[in-house]
Protein backbone atom coordinates (compact mmCIF):
# COMPACT_ATOMS: atom_id res chain seq x y z
CA UNK A 1 0.00 0.00 0.00
CA UNK A 2 1.29 3.50 -0.56
CA UNK A 3 1.84 5.97 1.75
CA UNK A 4 -0.69 7.94 3.74
CA UNK A 5 0.30 11.20 5.45
CA UNK A 6 -1.47 12.22 8.39
CA UNK A 7 0.96 15.01 10.19
CA UNK A 8 3.76 16.91 9.04
CA UNK A 9 7.00 14.72 9.08
CA UNK A 10 8.24 13.88 11.44
CA UNK A 11 4.97 14.73 13.65
CA UNK A 12 4.62 16.10 16.98
CA UNK A 13 5.01 12.65 18.87
CA UNK A 14 7.92 11.70 17.19
CA UNK A 15 9.49 14.94 17.89
CA UNK A 16 8.36 14.46 21.62
CA UNK A 17 10.18 10.86 21.61
CA UNK A 18 13.12 12.70 20.04
CA UNK A 19 13.68 15.01 22.90
CA UNK A 20 13.38 11.81 25.17
CA UNK A 21 15.84 9.30 22.85
CA UNK A 22 18.33 13.00 22.68
CA UNK A 23 18.25 12.67 26.80
CA UNK A 24 18.50 9.25 27.53
CA UNK A 25 20.17 7.16 25.21
CA UNK A 26 24.07 7.50 24.03
CA UNK A 27 24.63 10.17 21.77
CA UNK A 28 25.93 7.79 19.14
CA UNK A 29 23.42 5.47 18.33
CA UNK A 30 20.48 7.12 16.91
CA UNK A 31 20.67 9.87 14.54
CA UNK A 32 19.13 13.09 15.67
CA UNK A 33 18.14 16.64 14.03
CA UNK A 34 15.29 18.95 13.44
CA UNK A 35 14.03 16.39 10.94
CA UNK A 36 14.86 12.68 11.71
CA UNK A 37 13.95 10.06 13.21
CA UNK A 38 10.42 9.29 12.74
CA UNK A 39 9.77 6.73 15.22
CA UNK A 40 7.54 3.69 14.38
CA UNK A 41 4.35 2.21 16.22
CA UNK A 42 3.31 -0.31 13.87
CA UNK A 43 3.86 -2.38 10.82
CA UNK A 44 2.36 -5.08 8.28
CA UNK A 45 3.49 -6.46 4.76
CA UNK A 46 5.56 -3.64 3.36
CA UNK A 47 4.45 -0.89 5.50
CA UNK A 48 5.29 1.30 9.00
CA UNK A 49 2.81 3.17 10.49
CA UNK A 50 4.82 5.99 12.93
CA UNK A 51 3.54 6.99 16.46
CA UNK A 52 1.57 9.89 14.59
CA UNK A 53 -0.17 7.90 12.59
CA UNK A 54 1.95 8.24 9.04
CA UNK A 55 1.92 5.56 7.07
CA UNK A 56 4.97 4.64 4.91
CA UNK A 57 6.06 1.93 2.51
CA UNK A 58 9.42 0.60 3.78
CA UNK A 59 11.94 -0.06 0.75
CA UNK A 60 14.60 -1.19 3.68
CA UNK A 61 12.70 -4.21 5.02
CA UNK A 62 14.15 -3.07 8.20
CA UNK A 63 17.53 -3.44 7.51
CA UNK A 64 17.32 -6.10 4.97
CA UNK A 65 15.20 -8.26 7.95
CA UNK A 66 11.44 -8.51 6.97
CA UNK A 67 11.89 -10.68 4.02
CA UNK A 68 7.96 -11.87 3.75
CA UNK A 69 7.28 -8.50 5.13
CA UNK A 70 6.20 -7.34 8.87
CA UNK A 71 3.97 -9.08 10.54
CA UNK A 72 3.67 -12.37 8.29
CA UNK A 73 0.56 -13.94 10.17
CA UNK A 74 1.73 -17.25 10.12
CA UNK A 75 5.11 -15.97 11.65
CA UNK A 76 3.08 -13.75 14.17
CA UNK A 77 1.22 -17.02 14.94
CA UNK A 78 3.98 -19.22 15.59
CA UNK A 79 5.91 -16.97 18.14
CA UNK A 80 3.10 -15.80 19.90
CA UNK A 81 2.10 -19.60 20.92
CA UNK A 82 5.45 -20.22 21.70
CA UNK A 83 5.84 -17.40 23.64
CA UNK A 84 2.91 -18.72 25.49
CA UNK A 85 4.39 -22.35 26.25
CA UNK A 86 8.43 -21.52 26.36
CA UNK A 87 9.88 -18.62 25.96
CA UNK A 88 13.10 -19.33 27.28
CA UNK A 89 15.26 -22.19 27.76
CA UNK A 90 19.17 -22.98 28.45
CA UNK A 91 20.57 -23.01 25.58
CA UNK A 92 23.57 -24.89 25.69
CA UNK A 93 22.59 -26.76 28.81
CA UNK A 94 18.80 -27.52 28.57
CA UNK A 95 17.34 -26.67 24.94
CA UNK A 96 14.27 -26.99 23.30
CA UNK A 97 13.36 -29.61 20.59
CA UNK A 98 12.82 -26.09 18.24
CA UNK A 99 16.37 -25.58 18.39
CA UNK A 100 17.13 -29.55 16.74
CA UNK A 101 14.25 -28.81 14.04
CA UNK A 102 16.31 -25.25 13.42
CA UNK A 103 19.59 -27.38 13.12
CA UNK A 104 18.01 -29.70 10.88
CA UNK A 105 16.17 -27.07 8.83
CA UNK A 106 19.48 -24.91 8.38
CA UNK A 107 21.61 -27.97 7.53
CA UNK A 108 18.77 -29.78 4.48
CA UNK A 109 18.89 -25.70 3.16
CA UNK A 110 22.67 -25.42 2.65
CA UNK A 111 25.14 -28.37 3.09
CA UNK A 112 22.69 -30.94 1.80
CA UNK A 113 21.36 -29.24 -0.42
CA UNK A 114 24.78 -28.48 -2.19
CA UNK A 115 25.47 -31.99 -2.12
CA UNK A 116 28.04 -32.29 0.69
CA UNK A 117 26.10 -33.90 3.35
CA UNK A 118 25.06 -32.80 6.53
CA UNK A 119 25.74 -29.32 7.89
CA UNK A 120 26.58 -28.54 11.68
CA UNK A 121 25.83 -24.84 13.24
CA UNK A 122 26.37 -22.71 15.64
CA UNK A 123 23.74 -20.03 16.62
CA UNK A 124 24.18 -16.46 17.73
CA UNK A 125 21.79 -13.82 18.00
CA UNK A 126 23.41 -11.06 15.63
CA UNK A 127 24.88 -11.06 12.51
CA UNK A 128 28.48 -10.35 14.61
CA UNK A 129 27.86 -13.21 16.45
CA UNK A 130 27.64 -15.42 13.97
CA UNK A 131 30.27 -14.14 12.19
CA UNK A 132 32.42 -14.45 15.17
CA UNK A 133 31.53 -18.00 15.36
CA UNK A 134 32.90 -18.54 11.76
CA UNK A 135 36.21 -16.54 13.17
CA UNK A 136 36.63 -19.01 15.47
CA UNK A 137 35.29 -21.82 14.18
CA UNK A 138 37.83 -20.88 11.39
CA UNK A 139 40.85 -20.45 13.40
CA UNK A 140 40.14 -23.74 15.42
CA UNK A 141 40.49 -25.63 11.80
CA UNK A 142 43.43 -24.23 10.64
CA UNK A 143 45.29 -23.24 13.96
CA UNK A 144 46.23 -20.01 11.27
CA UNK A 145 45.44 -16.68 13.52
CA UNK A 146 44.78 -14.29 10.55
CA UNK A 147 42.21 -13.88 7.87
CA UNK A 148 42.02 -12.20 4.62
CA UNK A 149 38.78 -9.62 4.05
CA UNK A 150 37.52 -6.98 1.90
CA UNK A 151 37.88 -3.00 2.05
CA UNK A 152 33.74 -1.60 2.05
CA UNK A 153 33.08 -4.60 4.10
CA UNK A 154 30.66 -4.73 6.72
CA UNK A 155 30.70 -8.05 8.97
CA UNK A 156 29.41 -6.31 12.16
CA UNK A 157 30.36 -4.29 15.01
CA UNK A 158 30.98 -6.57 18.19
CA UNK A 159 35.03 -6.31 18.42
CA UNK A 160 35.76 -9.62 16.88
CA UNK A 161 33.13 -8.85 14.14
CA UNK A 162 34.72 -5.44 13.55
CA UNK A 163 38.56 -6.41 12.95
CA UNK A 164 37.07 -7.57 9.35
CA UNK A 165 34.55 -4.58 8.96
CA UNK A 166 36.15 -2.25 7.11
CA UNK A 167 33.72 0.59 6.14
CA UNK A 168 32.92 4.14 6.99
CA UNK A 169 34.91 5.49 10.57
CA UNK A 170 33.88 1.92 12.65
CA UNK A 171 37.12 1.12 13.58
CA UNK A 172 38.85 4.78 14.14
CA UNK A 173 38.10 5.56 17.75
CA UNK A 174 39.30 1.68 18.76
CA UNK A 175 42.34 0.85 16.72
CA UNK A 176 44.60 0.84 19.59
CA UNK A 177 42.25 -1.64 20.97
CA UNK A 178 41.95 -4.42 17.99
CA UNK A 179 44.24 -6.82 17.30
CA UNK A 180 44.86 -6.06 13.33
CA UNK A 181 43.53 -10.27 12.63
CA UNK A 182 42.66 -9.16 9.26
CA UNK A 183 44.25 -7.94 5.94
CA UNK A 184 42.56 -6.26 3.80
CA UNK A 185 42.44 -6.20 0.02
CA UNK A 186 40.38 -4.31 -2.57
CA UNK A 187 37.06 -5.64 -3.33
CA UNK A 188 36.58 -5.63 -6.94
CA UNK A 189 34.11 -2.89 -7.80
CA UNK A 190 33.63 -2.38 -11.31
CA UNK A 191 32.39 0.74 -11.11
CA UNK A 192 34.88 2.77 -9.31
CA UNK A 193 37.89 -0.54 -9.67
CA UNK A 194 40.51 0.02 -7.01
CA UNK A 195 43.06 -1.26 -9.56
CA UNK A 196 42.28 1.98 -11.57
CA UNK A 197 41.24 -0.05 -14.89
CA UNK A 198 38.40 2.72 -15.17
CA UNK A 199 34.74 2.45 -15.02
CA UNK A 200 32.58 -0.30 -16.17
CA UNK A 201 30.37 -3.04 -15.02
CA UNK A 202 31.27 -6.71 -14.03
CA UNK A 203 30.52 -8.39 -17.22
CA UNK A 204 33.13 -6.06 -18.72
CA UNK A 205 35.89 -6.87 -16.43
CA UNK A 206 38.70 -8.87 -17.85
CA UNK A 207 41.69 -10.76 -16.53
CA UNK A 208 43.55 -7.43 -15.55
CA UNK A 209 41.54 -7.20 -11.97
CA UNK A 210 41.62 -11.21 -11.25
CA UNK A 211 45.47 -11.39 -12.17
CA UNK A 212 45.87 -8.29 -9.70
CA UNK A 213 43.66 -10.00 -6.97
CA UNK A 214 45.39 -13.06 -7.54
CA UNK A 215 48.77 -11.68 -6.88
CA UNK A 216 47.68 -9.38 -3.48
CA UNK A 217 46.06 -12.67 -2.21
CA UNK A 218 49.25 -14.33 -3.57
CA UNK A 219 51.58 -12.59 -1.41
CA UNK A 220 49.23 -11.97 1.57
CA UNK A 221 49.16 -15.62 2.01
CA UNK A 222 52.98 -16.17 1.51
CA UNK A 223 53.63 -13.64 4.06
CA UNK A 224 50.87 -14.14 6.68
CA UNK A 225 49.23 -17.16 8.77
CA UNK A 226 46.05 -16.82 7.22
CA UNK A 227 43.66 -19.27 8.20
CA UNK A 228 40.40 -17.92 6.08
CA UNK A 229 39.04 -15.59 3.66
CA UNK A 230 35.90 -13.44 4.69
CA UNK A 231 33.67 -12.04 2.49
CA UNK A 232 30.47 -11.36 1.30
CA UNK A 233 29.89 -12.24 -1.85
CA UNK A 234 27.97 -8.78 -2.89
CA UNK A 235 28.71 -5.47 -0.56
CA UNK A 236 25.91 -4.64 1.17
CA UNK A 237 26.66 -1.76 3.57
CA UNK A 238 29.78 -1.20 1.50
CA UNK A 239 27.58 0.32 -1.28
CA UNK A 240 25.78 -2.95 -2.77
CA UNK A 241 28.57 -3.89 -5.14
CA UNK A 242 27.96 -6.27 -7.28
CA UNK A 243 31.72 -7.91 -8.15
CA UNK A 244 31.99 -9.98 -11.59
CA UNK A 245 31.51 -13.30 -11.58
CA UNK A 246 35.05 -14.37 -11.30
CA UNK A 247 35.65 -12.72 -7.89
CA UNK A 248 34.31 -15.74 -5.60
CA UNK A 249 35.36 -18.71 -7.60
CA UNK A 250 38.70 -17.10 -7.40
CA UNK A 251 38.55 -16.88 -3.64
CA UNK A 252 37.83 -20.78 -3.69
CA UNK A 253 40.51 -21.54 -6.06
CA UNK A 254 42.97 -19.50 -3.80
CA UNK A 255 41.41 -20.82 -0.14
CA UNK A 256 41.51 -24.88 -1.60
CA UNK A 257 45.28 -23.90 -2.73
CA UNK A 258 46.39 -22.56 0.42
CA UNK A 259 44.45 -25.07 3.04
CA UNK A 260 42.43 -22.16 4.03
CA UNK A 261 38.84 -21.51 4.93
CA UNK A 262 36.38 -19.69 2.71
CA UNK A 263 33.47 -18.11 4.57
CA UNK A 264 30.84 -16.24 2.73
CA UNK A 265 28.88 -14.08 4.66
CA UNK A 266 25.67 -13.72 3.17
CA UNK A 267 23.74 -12.15 6.22
CA UNK A 268 22.17 -9.80 3.88
CA UNK A 269 22.18 -11.45 0.67
CA UNK A 270 20.46 -15.13 1.76
CA UNK A 271 17.21 -16.40 1.68
CA UNK A 272 16.21 -14.81 -1.93
CA UNK A 273 17.10 -11.20 -1.16
CA UNK A 274 19.21 -11.28 -4.45
CA UNK A 275 17.20 -14.16 -6.62
CA UNK A 276 18.49 -17.64 -5.60
CA UNK A 277 18.65 -18.80 -1.79
CA UNK A 278 22.12 -17.91 -1.77
CA UNK A 279 24.34 -15.80 -3.97
CA UNK A 280 27.04 -18.64 -3.76
CA UNK A 281 24.02 -21.13 -4.95
CA UNK A 282 24.21 -18.90 -8.42
CA UNK A 283 27.59 -19.10 -8.45
CA UNK A 284 28.02 -22.62 -8.04
CA UNK A 285 30.45 -22.22 -5.10
CA UNK A 286 30.23 -24.28 -1.83
CA UNK A 287 32.28 -22.44 0.76
CA UNK A 288 33.41 -23.77 4.13
CA UNK A 289 31.57 -21.96 6.45
CA UNK A 290 28.02 -19.76 5.22
CA UNK A 291 26.85 -16.83 7.71
CA UNK A 292 22.70 -15.95 7.75
CA UNK A 293 20.98 -13.91 9.84
CA UNK A 294 18.75 -10.43 9.21
CA UNK A 295 15.40 -12.52 7.70
CA UNK A 296 16.34 -15.66 9.98
CA UNK A 297 13.79 -15.09 12.52
CA UNK A 298 11.01 -13.54 10.48
CA UNK A 299 12.14 -10.39 12.69
CA UNK A 300 13.44 -12.00 15.65
CA UNK A 301 17.50 -11.75 16.77
CA UNK A 302 18.67 -15.23 15.45
CA UNK A 303 21.52 -15.62 13.56
CA UNK A 304 23.76 -18.91 12.25
CA UNK A 305 27.44 -19.97 11.46
CA UNK A 306 27.23 -22.87 9.36
CA UNK A 307 29.32 -25.14 8.20
CA UNK A 308 29.78 -29.10 7.26
CA UNK A 309 30.59 -31.33 10.03
CA UNK A 310 34.35 -32.13 9.21
CA UNK A 311 34.74 -28.28 9.77
CA UNK A 312 32.41 -27.75 12.49
CA UNK A 313 34.03 -30.80 14.54
CA UNK A 314 37.51 -28.58 14.57
CA UNK A 315 35.20 -27.75 18.38
CA UNK A 316 36.02 -30.01 20.74
CA UNK A 317 32.85 -31.88 22.78
CA UNK A 318 31.41 -30.22 24.93
CA UNK A 319 32.79 -31.00 28.78
CA UNK A 320 30.09 -29.29 30.55
CA UNK A 321 31.58 -25.84 30.19
CA UNK A 322 30.80 -24.78 26.48
CA UNK A 323 33.57 -23.02 24.78
CA UNK A 324 31.18 -20.89 22.88
CA UNK A 325 27.74 -19.58 24.09
CA UNK A 326 25.84 -17.11 25.43
CA UNK A 327 22.56 -16.60 27.13
CA UNK A 328 19.78 -16.19 24.56
CA UNK A 329 21.94 -18.55 22.02
CA UNK A 330 19.29 -21.21 20.49
CA UNK A 331 16.55 -19.58 22.45
CA UNK A 332 13.07 -21.67 21.89
CA UNK A 333 11.31 -18.42 20.42
CA UNK A 334 13.96 -17.59 17.86
CA UNK A 335 14.53 -20.93 16.79
CA UNK A 336 10.75 -20.96 16.78
CA UNK A 337 9.94 -18.37 14.76
CA UNK A 338 13.49 -18.87 12.42
CA UNK A 339 11.76 -22.18 11.94
CA UNK A 340 8.32 -20.62 10.67
CA UNK A 341 10.42 -17.97 8.30
CA UNK A 342 11.87 -20.58 6.66
CA UNK A 343 8.55 -22.85 6.34
CA UNK A 344 7.15 -19.54 4.93
CA UNK A 345 9.89 -18.44 2.57
CA UNK A 346 10.11 -21.96 1.30
CA UNK A 347 6.83 -22.39 0.68
CA UNK A 348 6.44 -18.74 -0.78
CA UNK A 349 10.05 -18.25 -2.79
CA UNK A 350 7.80 -18.86 -6.46
CA UNK A 351 5.76 -16.91 -5.98
CA UNK A 352 7.94 -14.26 -4.63
CA UNK A 353 8.78 -12.93 -8.21
CA UNK A 354 12.14 -11.34 -6.46
CA UNK A 355 14.51 -11.65 -9.78
CA UNK A 356 11.50 -9.67 -12.13
CA UNK A 357 10.86 -7.31 -9.27
CA UNK A 358 14.82 -6.63 -9.34
CA UNK A 359 14.71 -6.29 -13.13
CA UNK A 360 11.58 -3.19 -12.56
CA UNK A 361 13.39 -2.02 -10.70
CA UNK A 362 16.58 -1.63 -11.79
CA UNK A 363 15.23 -0.34 -14.80
CA UNK A 364 12.90 2.39 -13.33
CA UNK A 365 16.76 3.37 -11.65
CA UNK A 366 18.41 2.97 -15.07
CA UNK A 367 15.75 5.51 -16.26
CA UNK A 368 16.13 8.02 -14.09
CA UNK A 369 19.90 8.10 -14.43
CA UNK A 370 19.79 7.71 -18.16
CA UNK A 371 18.91 11.48 -17.74
CA UNK A 372 22.48 12.41 -16.26
CA UNK A 373 24.00 13.24 -12.68
CA UNK A 374 23.06 13.15 -10.16
CA UNK A 375 21.95 9.15 -10.17
CA UNK A 376 24.71 6.97 -11.40
CA UNK A 377 25.95 3.48 -11.95
CA UNK A 378 22.91 1.35 -10.67
CA UNK A 379 23.52 -2.14 -10.22
CA UNK A 380 21.57 -5.02 -8.37
CA UNK A 381 20.39 -8.35 -8.30
CA UNK A 382 16.55 -9.57 -7.25
CA UNK A 383 15.76 -6.94 -4.83
CA UNK A 384 19.12 -5.79 -3.50
CA UNK A 385 19.90 -2.85 -5.64
CA UNK A 386 21.84 0.08 -5.02
CA UNK A 387 22.20 3.69 -7.23
CA UNK A 388 25.08 6.26 -6.62
CA UNK A 389 24.52 10.21 -6.04
CA UNK A 390 26.82 12.19 -7.94
CA UNK A 391 27.58 15.38 -8.20
CA UNK A 392 28.36 16.94 -11.44
CA UNK A 393 31.62 15.32 -12.35
CA UNK A 394 30.98 12.09 -10.97
CA UNK A 395 32.09 12.31 -7.36
CA UNK A 396 29.90 10.93 -4.47
CA UNK A 397 27.65 13.17 -3.03
CA UNK A 398 26.49 12.14 0.59
CA UNK A 399 24.88 15.57 1.21
CA UNK A 400 22.49 14.97 -1.41
CA UNK A 401 21.99 11.61 -0.88
CA UNK A 402 21.20 12.75 2.67
CA UNK A 403 18.46 15.04 1.38
CA UNK A 404 17.04 12.41 -0.80
CA UNK A 405 16.54 10.29 2.18
CA UNK A 406 15.09 12.94 3.73
CA UNK A 407 12.70 14.23 1.13
CA UNK A 408 11.33 10.48 0.74
CA UNK A 409 11.07 10.05 3.78
CA UNK A 410 8.63 12.86 4.01
CA UNK A 411 6.87 11.66 0.89
CA UNK A 412 6.56 8.62 2.98
CA UNK A 413 9.16 6.08 1.67
CA UNK A 414 11.91 4.71 3.86
CA UNK A 415 14.90 4.23 2.51
CA UNK A 416 18.58 4.25 3.45
CA UNK A 417 22.03 5.43 1.76
CA UNK A 418 24.67 3.16 2.11
CA UNK A 419 28.24 3.00 1.05
CA UNK A 420 31.65 4.07 2.28
CA UNK A 421 30.93 7.23 1.03
CA UNK A 422 27.27 7.54 2.56
CA UNK A 423 25.81 7.83 -1.08
CA UNK A 424 24.19 4.71 -2.46
CA UNK A 425 20.94 5.20 -2.24
CA UNK A 426 19.75 1.44 -1.47
CA UNK A 427 16.99 -0.77 -2.19
CA UNK A 428 16.12 -3.65 -0.16
CA UNK A 429 12.39 -4.03 -0.14
CA UNK A 430 10.66 -6.85 1.68
CA UNK A 431 10.43 -9.35 -1.20
CA UNK A 432 6.60 -9.39 -1.00
CA UNK A 433 6.62 -5.69 -2.54
CA UNK A 434 3.53 -5.53 -5.07
CA UNK A 435 5.18 -3.95 -8.86
CA UNK A 436 2.81 -1.06 -8.46
CA UNK A 437 4.25 -0.51 -5.37
CA UNK A 438 7.62 -0.24 -6.97
CA UNK A 439 6.71 1.54 -9.65
CA UNK A 440 4.83 4.40 -7.29
CA UNK A 441 8.36 4.65 -5.69
CA UNK A 442 10.17 5.11 -8.90
CA UNK A 443 7.79 7.72 -9.65
CA UNK A 444 7.97 9.74 -6.28
CA UNK A 445 12.20 9.35 -6.42
CA UNK A 446 11.49 11.06 -10.21
CA UNK A 447 9.38 13.85 -8.81
CA UNK A 448 11.66 15.04 -5.77
CA UNK A 449 14.78 14.40 -8.02
CA UNK A 450 13.73 17.51 -10.56
CA UNK A 451 12.30 19.44 -7.00
CA UNK A 452 15.59 19.11 -5.30
CA UNK A 453 18.49 17.78 -7.28
C1 LIG B 1 26.72 -8.64 5.52
C2 LIG B 1 26.51 -8.33 6.97
N1 LIG B 1 27.17 -9.05 7.89
C3 LIG B 1 27.02 -8.83 9.21
C4 LIG B 1 26.19 -7.83 9.65
C5 LIG B 1 26.07 -7.58 11.14
O1 LIG B 1 24.84 -7.98 11.59
P1 LIG B 1 24.30 -7.44 13.01
O2 LIG B 1 24.05 -5.98 12.82
O3 LIG B 1 23.05 -8.23 13.22
O4 LIG B 1 25.37 -7.73 14.01
C6 LIG B 1 25.48 -7.07 8.74
C7 LIG B 1 24.59 -5.99 9.19
O5 LIG B 1 24.16 -5.13 8.46
C8 LIG B 1 25.64 -7.32 7.36
O6 LIG B 1 25.00 -6.61 6.43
Amino acid sequence: MIPVQKTEIPGPRSAELCAGLRRWESRNVTFLSADFPIFWQRAEGVNVWDVDGNRYLDLTAGFGVAALGYSLPEIAAAGGAQLRQLSLGMGDVHPSAGKVELLSSLSRLTFEAWGKGEAKSILGCTGSDAVEAAMKTAFLATGRPKLIAFQGSYHGLAYGAMEATQMGDFQKPFIEQLTKRAVFLPFPNCWRCPWGRGERSPSECDAGCRCALADELKRVFASQSVGAILVEPMLGRGGMILPPDWFVPLLRQVADEEGALLILDEIFTGFYRTGPRFVCERLGVVPDLICVGKPLGGGFPISACIGPAAVMDAWPDSDGEALHTSTFLGSPLGCRMACAFLEEIERRQRDLKVEEKGKQLLAGLSDLAHSGPPLKNVRGSGLFVGVEVTDRHGRPDAALAGRLVLALLKAGVILLAGGTDRHVLSFTPPLIVAQDELHWSITTLHALLEKIA
